[in-house]
């Protein structure tokens, strides 16, 4: 007898990452020295938390091993519902916060108390693709928009009108982009919520990335925007406090709540179902956000990624048939191969071919659920230095890969 794994697992889309991630895996167990770009996690790549941050979690370890209340402690949900305020968003009620094991668990828990079989979720093409797969393993369909390259890869607000059926019951932005790194404008987002007013969907914006700004961008809460709709804001420490491990993730429900008891009571169900999340990582949540408050900024330096940014970017638009829209926030470039030049046919053997020929471990941009195999996305936390060669590594392969 077999034992075969659930069939709701066939809509995933993580079969390519993993395969891929599990070749560049055995090439280091081979001995070899792996780039490794598939991943935005700052603290390999030196950027350590900050030393602050541990020094005050560490002393709370000692009061942290009981469960704590399932939606999370009161402290940190306060410290949440304070960052939001100081964001333009008042008036979320700490009820309506819920701690989790970092934002792709509450991606997950928000998906499984909202959706019914063949519910519809507008997701974008790229996406991260957590939320892809935390639509389509509910049950659920996410239904790709397209955000369009040729406008600073914004999404594109004709596109999104014209996949509203009656079946969608929620819109995903993802705000700083991964993998494009764009950065949307007010009126892009005023773009986005009419159609959710007009069609009543539910917002939910991943926001992971709000303190990684490059140049003169400036992020905007989608909430701040949107007091009259159903808000989900995922956020937590992930990125711009550097330390992934933790598992440290929000999620702040705003907007009128009367005619959404039943779901966030399901959210609450949901949420029960791993009891709490950890308690470490929500102290942690408290004292980051506390330290905002105080003027201590323990952030990413946007500085130094900026310099990677600059030069990873003018690294790939210097190889010919490779053009890249710059990045303004996020931690990824988002690159064009022109087919013409290179014809690629599959991305993923691509990219395979390119880990085994280079050690370079990039992610297919087909991964990220873009429909064509032209993209890849490259992580942008090396040094300068380690990205300009590793770029040119790039080039020389895909010289290879020429008509
Ligand atoms: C857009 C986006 N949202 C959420 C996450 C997940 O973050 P967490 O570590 O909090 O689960 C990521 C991680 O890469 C991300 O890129």
């Amino acid at each position: 007898m077999k034992f075969a794994q659930s069939s709701r697992l066939f809509s995933l889309s993580r079969e390519t990452a993993r395969s891929i991630a599990e070749e560049a895996a055995r090439l280091e167990a081979a001995g070899h020295r792996v780039m490794r770009l598939d991943t935005g996690d700052p603290f390999p790549f030196g950027f350590e938390p900050p030393a602050e941050l541990i020094r005050d979690i560490a002393e709370t370890l000692t009061s942290s091993a009981g469960y704590t209340p399932t939606k999370g402690l009161l402290s940190a949900r306060e410290a949440v519902v304070r960052y939001h305020c100081a964001r333009g968003v008042p008036g979320i009620d700490v009820e309506h916060v819920f701690l989790g094991n970092g934002a792709s668990e509450l991606i997950t828990i928000a998906m499984t108390a909202l959706l019914d079989e063949r519910d519809e979720v507008l997701v974008p093409a790229p996406d991260f693709p957590v939320w892809t797969d935390a639509v389509n393993v509910n049950g659920g369909r996410a239904v790709h928009y397209r955000c369009d390259e040729s406008s600073d890869w914004y999404p594109d607000i004709a596109d999104i009108a014209a996949k509203v059926t009656a079946r969608t019951r929620a819109i995903v932005i993802i705000n700083p982009n991964n993998p494009t790194g764009a950065v949307y404008p007010p009126e892009v987002l005023t773009g986005i919520l009419d159609i959710a007013r007009e069609h009543n969907l539910i917002v939910c914006s991943d926001e992971i990335y709000d303190k990684i700004l490059f140049d003169d961008a400036v992020h905007v809460t989608t909430a701040s925007l949107a007091p009259d709709l159903l808000c989900l804001t995922f956020n937590g420490l992930s990125k711009a406090y550097r330390c992934a491990g933790f598992r440290a993730g929000w999620l702040a429900v705003s907007g009128p709540t009367d005619h959404a008891v039943s779901y966030l009571d399901g959210l609450t169900t949901v949420a029960g179902l791993r009891r709490c999340a950890n308690a470490p990582a929500q102290q942690a949540i408290r004292i980051a956000l506390e330290a905002d408050r105080s003027g201590h900024d323990l952030t990413l330096p946007a500085g130094l990624l900026q310099d990677q940014r600059d030069r990873a970017w003018a690294a790939l638009n210097s190889i010919p048939g490779v053009s890249c829209v710059k990045p303004r926030g996020a931690l990824y470039a988002f690159p064009k191969i022109d087919l013409n030049v290179y014809p690629i046919r599959d991305d993923e053997q691509f990219v395979l071919d390119l880990l085994l020929q280079e050690k370079i471990h990039l992610v297919p941009g087909t991964g990220l659920s873009w429909p064509e195999p032209d993209h890849v996305r490259i992580v942008t936390l090396p040094s300068a230095e380690e990205l300009e060669t590793t770029i040119d590594s790039i080039g020389g392969f895909l010289a290879t890969y020429r008509q």
